[in-house]
């Protein structure tokens, strides 16, 4: 499933522009494209945005979720890719919603460019949750959209995401059935972070049926936490 979907983007199938949420948005070559699952549109409807507070979106792609965060009223959102292309595309619907003002986008991986103290009240990712074997060799920035090699970077997402939170502020993910429950939920526990479902739904992706679900992530206060 996940090579199917790398495939789609290869092949360049996907409008150049896309409707969604009522907006119509711009589609850049080689970036997530929210047309072939319902995760982007779902994850955004369900999450909190903090009406006046900050955001942080990891992994933005086409910036569909920054861009409606602000439009919710967010007073700062950041939105950081490793894909160059996404970032460029972030931009470019930031500026045509006009929000391009209070939104902050950087090519980064995970929390890399970042300001040291830089924290969020609320921090969120749609995550690549295919777990890719370590001897998977990424050939180009779009694979990072599907595939996390061994789930390091989700390890770290939630390892560190928890500094990067105001004192009320809150980490989710957004996940699916297509990756690895047990692994994800094995590494929250080293990392001292317990997982709870607020949402889920499950739709079809293509042929195959597909549950989303909103996790959000928490420290685990009983004294076990070992990051
Ligand atoms: C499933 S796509 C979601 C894109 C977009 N948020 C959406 O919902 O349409 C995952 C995104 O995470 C980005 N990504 C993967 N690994 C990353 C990392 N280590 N740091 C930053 N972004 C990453 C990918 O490039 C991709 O844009």
């Amino acid at each position: 499933m996940g090579l199917q979907l790398v495939d789609r983007h290869d092949r360049g199938k996907e409008p150049r522009e896309f409707e969604m949420l009522g907006l119509r948005w711009h589609l850049i070559p080689q970036v997530f494209a929210p047309v072939h699952t319902d995760s982007t549109q779902l994850f955004t409807e369900w999450l909190p945005f903090p009406e006046g507070g900050t955001f942080l979106e990891v992994g933005c792609g086409a910036g569909v979720t920054a861009v409606m965060a602000a439009l919710a009223g967010c007073s700062r959102v950041t939105a950081v890719d490793i894909n160059p292309e996404a970032v460029r595309n972030t931009e470019l619907n930031a500026a045509r919603h006009g929000v391009a003002d209070r939104i902050h986008v950087l090519h980064s991986d995970l929390y890399d460019a970042l300001a040291p103290g830089a924290q969020f009240d609320l921090v969120f990712w749609n995550s690549n949750v295919i777990c890719a074997p370590q001897e998977f060799v990424y050939t180009r920035p779009m694979q990072h959209a599907i595939f996390d090699r061994g789930y390091a970077a989700h390890h770290r997402y939630l390892r560190e995401g928890l500094t990067r939170l105001t004192g009320s502020g809150r980490l989710f993910l957004g996940f699916n059935s297509l990756g690895d429950a047990d692994r994800l939920n094995s590494l929250a526990a080293q990392c001292g972070v317990r997982l709870t479902e607020r949402n889920r739904t499950t739709r079809r992706a293509g042929e195959v049926p597909v549950t989303f679900q909103l996790l959000e992530a928490a420290a685990i206060r009983d004294g076990r936490r070992s990051v």
